[in-house]
């Protein structure tokens, strides 16, 4: 059965003082409440130490927000897979849409970076998602079914299914323009259905794919209940331990 996930993207944000706090604050209400889905966090990666030292039972998973596609070498200020296996972290998030549009990010790059964080033994957290003009146009779809297929398509059965996806519109992050429970729904089965054509259905859904892009406390719950909505990867809402706690009581009956 694949996972419920809760993640936490908390981007450039936050000094060590209250980094450390919210993450104390996550264990704390982790410790004290039982949920059913599992719960990440993807601080800034000068915190990932600090969080893995923290959450020494891994009750929280610990996720860089981007990883090199090299192995090692002369990439200055870049972080490698082995690097972020040293200190155990869990996986990083790929291909996040401000990778895309800040740092010229395609989904040839989010291949070759999935594919060695897999080598790694780390869980890749692949991102993808249409822009505003691309919806507007009707090409939501097609866009998303390019992404997979370039990014994903050249990992084995064996290696997808350990792959997480977080479909995100473009349009709805940061924006507080939230995609609909049903726009969401189908791209996500559009999503599972691309990978059952290619790998089979038994493939397809063992594979946990989130849904970002505005996930707030009071919409958390609608989103969550879709049949192909496994989770969400949460933005601004991730750095108040309130309205994080309350997204992962979204999974709550
Ligand atoms: P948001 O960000 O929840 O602030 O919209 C989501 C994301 O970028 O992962």
């Amino acid at each position: 059965m694949r996972k419920n996930i809760v993640a936490g993207n908390w981007k450039m944000n936050k000094n060590v003082i209250d980094a450390q706090q919210l993450m104390f604050q996550l264990l704390e209400y982790k410790k004290n409440n039982a949920t059913n889905c599992d719960v990440y966090i993807a601080p800034p990666s000068l915190y990932l130490m600090m969080a893995k030292d923290l959450y020494e039972n891994n009750e929280i998973g610990v996720f860089a927000q981007d990883m090199s596609e090299h192995e090692s070498g002369a990439y200055t200020g870049e972080i490698s897979a082995d690097m972020l296996k040293s200190i155990e972290a869990d996986g990083a998030i790929i291909g996040h849409s401000e990778r895309r549009q800040y740092h010229g990010e395609t989904d040839s790059h989010c291949n070759r970076k999935v594919k060695l964080a897999l080598d790694k033994d780390l869980t890749p957290i692949y991102c993808n998602g249409e822009t505003l003009e691309q919806r507007k146009s009707g090409q939501h779809f097609e866009i998303v079914k390019n992404q997979t297929e370039v990014a994903l398509f050249t990992l084995s059965a064996e290696e997808i299914k350990k792959v997480v996806i977080a479909y995100e519109p473009v349009w709805a992050i940061g924006t507080g323009e939230t995609a609909t429970p049903e726009q969401a729904q189908e791209i996500h089965a559009h999503i599972r259905s691309l990978i059952a054509n290619k790998y089979g259905q038994e493939v397809a859904d063992e594979i946990s794919i989130l849904y970002g892009g505005s996930v707030k406390p009071d919409n958390a719950k609608e989103i969550f209940s879709q049949p192909d909505i496994d989770g969400g990867l949460i933005g601004g809402a991730a750095l108040k331990i309130d309205d994080f706690a309350k997204i992962i009581e979204g999974f709550n009956s």
